[in-house]
C-alpha cells in the first residue's frame, strides 16, 4: 500500500508531536527555515498544565482557562484541551519523560498567573521546552526527513485542495514539496514586536501562508505581552518565567514598592494583560521595575536558567532584584481550525500556536501552549491516519515573472507594531500604522513564487501580511477584551461579545 506523504512546516513541540504519531504510516517531512535548534517551544520555561494532581480537576483548569481567555474561548475547545491534556501529558510520563519530581519521586507541581491550583509540570526547572523537544528528537531520529533552511514560500493549492508548498533556500533556489497533507506549526507572530520572548524566527509565516492559500485567519489582535522579560537588552531577549512569581516573588519599583497592591486581587498573579500594563504605567511614569525575589529559597535550584542568565549579565542575585519590563510573548489568534486541526481549505491543517482553535479565547493562561500543541497535534494524527492520498499528484509549473519591490526592514516593522499595536492602542496608532504599511507592496494572491521574489523578499511579504491583518482586526474590534487593550474605548462591549474578526482573502468580516 502506497504511504501518505505529509509535509509540516516548522519545527517546535506540535510539529515533533505530529511526527511522532505518523512516522509508522507515512513519510513525514519536516520543513524550518532555520535549524531545528530555532523554536519557541525550546526556550519555553513555563511547563505544561495538566490537571493531573490528586487535588485537582479538569473543570478547575477549564474554568481557569476560561476566566484568563475572558470567556471568548470556545467551551468546547476549552473542554477537549482540559480533558485530553490529562491523558496526553499521563501517556508522556508513562513514556519516561523526565518531569521535575521530589525525593518521594512525586510530580512537583508549580503555579503560575491566574491558575486556581498547583498544577504546572516542569522538567530541569525552567527549561521544559528544552527537554521536550530533546525527548522528540531522540525519539524520532532517523524516522523522518527534516529539511533544515527552507522558507515556506507558498501553499501549493489547485481547485481548493491543498497539495503541498513551495519553498526557498538560502540561495534564493525554490523547491516543491508535493505532500497529501500540509501541516502548519510555524508557531505565532511575537517576533514581530521589538521586545519578544520569541525565537526571532517566529513572525507569522504560516498565517500568511494559510490567508494567502483562501483559510480564515481570525483573532489577530489578541495578542499576549509577558509582564517579565529581563529589561536588559540582550541578543536573546530573555523571559523571566511567571513561575518565579508563583514562587512568591513580587512586583516592586526602585524603592521597594510593591506595584500590585490594590491593582488586583491576585496582585502579583493577576492575569497578564493586567500585570503588563501596570508595569507599563509605572514605567511611562519613568519608575524602574524589578523582581524582589529574596523570599525564594534555592533559586538557583528551581530556575537553573534564569539564575544562569542573570549571571551573564552581572544582576547580582544577592540582592535579589531582577530589573523586568513586559514584550510580546504569545498570539492567541491564528489560522482557524476545527478540533481536528483542519482549516476551510482541504488538505491545508495547522497546529500549535499558529492554529486558532479558539482555546485562548482574549488571554491565554499561563502553560497552556504546550498542552495545546500535544493534545491537537494527537488529535490531528489519528485523523490523518484514515484520509485517503491525493488523486493526482501532478501540479501546474509556475512561470516565474521578475518583481521589483521596496521594503522596509525588519527593525523598523517591529518598532513600528509595538508604538501602534502594543500594550495600549487606539485608532491614531492603527492609521498610523496602516499609513505606512500602504507604502509598500503587499501581495495578497497566493503566487509569490510567480513573482520569483528572492528569500529576503518573500520573509518581508509574510511580515507586511501578517502586520497589516493584525492591525485590521486590532482598528476593528472597538472595545477592550483581554489582552487587547484600546485607550480610546477602554471597556468590554456586549457588541463584541462572542464574536472573532475573521479574515479570508475574497471575503472579511466578524463571525459569531
Ligand atoms: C512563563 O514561564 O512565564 C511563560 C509560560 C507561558 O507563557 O505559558
Amino acid at each position: 500500500m502506497q504511504r501518505q506523504k505529509i509535509v509540516i512546516v516548522g519545527s517546535g513541540l506540535a510539529a515533533y508531536v505530529l511526527a511522532s504519531k505518523l512516522w509508522q504510516h507515512a513519510d513525514v517531512t519536516i520543513i524550518t527555515k532555520n535549524t531545528t535548534k530555532h523554536s519557541n517551544s525550546i526556550r519555553a520555561q513555563g511547563g505544561v498544565a495538566a490537571a493531573i494532581s490528586a487535588k485537582d480537576q479538569w473543570q478547575l483548569h477549564l474554568e481557569d482557562t476560561l476566566k484568563a481567555g475572558m470567556y471568548h474561548n470556545h467551551q468546547i475547545a476549552v473542554k477537549t484541551l482540559v480533558k485530553e491534556g490529562k491523558e496526553v501529558v499521563e501517556n508522556l510520563l508513562q513514556q519516561g519523560f523526565p518531569a521535575d519530581r521530589d525525593q518521594q519521586g512525586n510530580i512537583l507541581f508549580g503555579r503560575e498567573g491566574a491558575h486556581s491550583q498547583r498544577r504546572i509540570i516542569h522538567a530541569g526547572g525552567d527549561q521544559t521546552g528544552k527537554y521536550l523537544i530533546n525527548f522528540y528528537q531522540k525519539f524520532l531520529q532517523g524516522k523522518i526527513a527534516i529539511k533544515e533552511g527552507q522558507l515556506a514560500v507558498d501553499c501549493i493549492v489547485e481547485r481548493g485542495e491543498c497539495k503541498g508548498i513551495t519553498t526557498i533556500d538560502q540561495h534564493d533556489q525554490y523547491h516543491t514539496i508535493i505532500a497529501d497533507h500540509t501541516v502548519l506549526a510555524t508557531g505565532g507572530f511575537a517576533a514581530l514586536y521589538d521586545t519578544t520572548s520569541n525565537d526571532p524566527s517566529t513572525t507569522g509565516d504560516g498565517i500568511a501562508l494559510a490567508y494567502r492559500a483562501g483559510a480564515n485567519v481570525t483573532d489577530l489582535e489578541f495578542v499576549q505581552f509577558h509582564p517579565t522579560m529581563l529589561a536588559i537588552k540582550t541578543q536573546h531577549n530573555d523571559l523571566i518565567s511567571e513561575a518565579v512569581r508563583g514562587e512568591g516573588a513580587s512586583l516592586v519599583d526602585q524603592d521597594y514598592r510593591a506595584i500590585m497592591k490594590g491593582i488586583h486581587p491576585l496582585e502579583n498573579l493577576a492575569p497578564r494583560d493586567i500585570v503588563a500594563r501596570a508595569i507599563m504605567e509605572e514605567i511611562t511614569k519613568g519608575n524602574h521595575i524589578f523582581l524582589d525575589i529574596r523570599k525564594i529559597k534555592n533559586f538557583q535550584t528551581k530556575f537553573p536558567f534564569i539564575n544562569s542568565v542573570c549571571e551573564m549579565n552581572n544582576i547580582d542575585l544577592h540582592r535579589g532584584m531582577i530589573p523586568v519590563k513586559p514584550g510580546a510573548h504569545f498570539t492567541m489568534g491564528g489560522v482557524e481550525t476545527d478540533l481536528l486541526g483542519r482549516t476551510n481549505v482541504s488538505r491545508l491543517y495547522a497546529i500549535g500556536e499558529v492554529a486558532c482553535t479558539h482555546v485562548h479565547g482574549a488571554n491565554r493562561l499561563a502553560s497552556n501552549s504546550l498542552l495545546e500543541a500535544m493534545v491537537f497535534a494527537t488529535r490531528l494524527a489519528n485523523y490523518l491516519q484514515s484520509q485517503p492520498l491525493l488523486s493526482s499528484t501532478k501540479i501546474q509549473k509556475v512561470q516565474q515573472l521578475q518583481f521589483t519591490s521596496q521594503d522596509p526592514d525588519l527593525d523598523q516593522l517591529r518598532t513600528r507594531m509595538t508604538v501602534n499595536v502594543g500594550i495600549n492602542r487606539d485608532e491614531t496608532r492603527f492609521k498610523n500604522m496602516l499609513e505606512w504599511l500602504d507604502k509598500f507592496t503587499i501581495i495578497e494572491e497566493n503566487c509569490l513564487s510567480v513573482f520569483g521574489l528572492s528569500r529576503k523578499q518573500v520573509q518581508m511579504q509574510h511580515h507586511l501580511l501578517v502586520a497589516r491583518l493584525v492591525t485590521k482586526a486590532a482598528r476593528q474590534r472597538t472595545e477592550s477584551r483581554g489582552a487587547h487593550h484600546r485607550v480610546d474605548y477602554p471597556y468590554q462591549s456586549e457588541q463584541w461579545k462572542n464574536k472573532s474578526i475573521t479574515f479570508q482573502l475574497t471575503k472579511q468580516g466578524v463571525s459569531v
